[in-house]
């Protein structure tokens, strides 16, 4: 079961990010491209992160698919999946403690607490519409950016001495990683369950006003009292995609997105040039342009 996601046929798009900036900060550093065995664990460790959390999370979604194939709880149910989840996890924890520095220890046992409280955050709601977008926000950075930030950071750590480099890495993955899941809260409007994978038009049915709803309740005042009652009367859901897709929504996130894209490749082109700093800047175009 713990096997089951690591079949190859994912983005992996977090692990290419990692090697990426292992591999860019090295250059920066010290002219090596060569990717350190701890660098590389890193890249392994954040896959096993992200999987196991969504091995957890599909349990809390009570989600049938994903990488259009079954999900872990809809084949072998949902004890099973929150064990199988645990057991990704602690495989992930004995691969950073077999690394064996503290600080990078830190920088990532930080990112299992945001998924946790990410999760947490994504249960609840705000009745103000400033805290509304914030909270957002914040839970879009805990539930997936802080993954990709706090991965990028542990390599650069291992890469080279420079707080400053280390910085510019955080924040590369902090933007790029907000900007990638503001672009699936679109694809949750825009796109199908056959192209994405898992299922779409899920979020709403799942009670959540990601950054398209919350945008077109500006236009549409009437939404507000649907986000409040998590779109729990019958008809809202379908009443409430309506207004989105008259809105103007789907743009404003994108183009919120591309603002997030804007910040991550004014960070790494801090750092000296190298193919894997153009790779890191084109990937930011592939974010916002991806259909899946
Ligand atoms: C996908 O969200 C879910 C996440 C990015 C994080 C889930 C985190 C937890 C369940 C906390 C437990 C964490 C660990 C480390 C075991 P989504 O539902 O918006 O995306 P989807 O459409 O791909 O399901
Ligand atoms: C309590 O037993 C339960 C255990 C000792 C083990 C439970 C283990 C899991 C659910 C696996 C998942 C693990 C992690 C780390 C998340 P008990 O009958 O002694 O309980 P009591 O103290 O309440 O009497
Ligand atoms: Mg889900």
């Amino acid at each position: 079961m713990s096997e089951y996601y690591f079949d190859g046929k994912g983005k992996a798009f977090r692990p290419i990010i990692v090697a990426l900036m292992a591999r860019a900060c090295n250059i920066h550093h010290n002219n090596s491209r060569h990717v350190q065995a701890s660098q590389r664990a890193i890249a392994l460790i954040a896959e096993m992160i992200h999987t196991a959390s969504l091995v957890h999370d599909d349990v809390i979604d009570d989600a049938s698919s994903r990488r259009g194939k079954h999900t872990v709880n809809k084949i072998w149910g949902e004890k099973k999946a929150v064990l199988a989840g645990d057991l990704i996890l602690s495989a992930a924890s004995i691969a950073l403690a077999r690394i064996g520095n503290t600080t990078v220890i830190s920088i990532l046992t930080q990112v299992i607490e945001d998924l946790v409280r990410g999760e947490f955050l994504q249960l609840g709601s705000k009745e103000n519409e400033n805290e509304r977008f914030a909270h957002y926000l914040e839970k879009t950075f805990k539930k997936t950016a802080s993954l990709i930030a706090n991965s990028c950071k542990a390599v650069s750590v291992l890469g080279c001495p420079d707080p400053v480099v280390h910085e510019i890495a955080y924040q590369y993955g902090k933007n790029i990683g907000i900007a990638f899941q503001l672009i699936d809260d679109v694809l949750d409007f825009t796109s199908c369950s056959d192209q994405m994978g898992k299922p779409t038009s899920a979020d709403l049915k799942l009670g959540l006003a990601t950054g398209p709803v919350l945008f077109a309740c500006q236009q549409f005042p009437e939404m507000n009292a649907m986000i409040m009652r998590r779109f729990s009367l019958p008809g809202d859901v379908d009443r409430a995609r309506q207004y989105v897709l008259q809105s103007d929504g789907v743009q404003q996130t994108t183009y919120l997105a591309q603002q997030y894209c804007h910040e991550a490749v004014r960070e790494i082109s801090k750092l000296r040039p190298s193919p894997e700093r153009d790779a890191l800047i084109q990937l930011s175009e592939i974010v916002l342009t991806r259909d899946k």
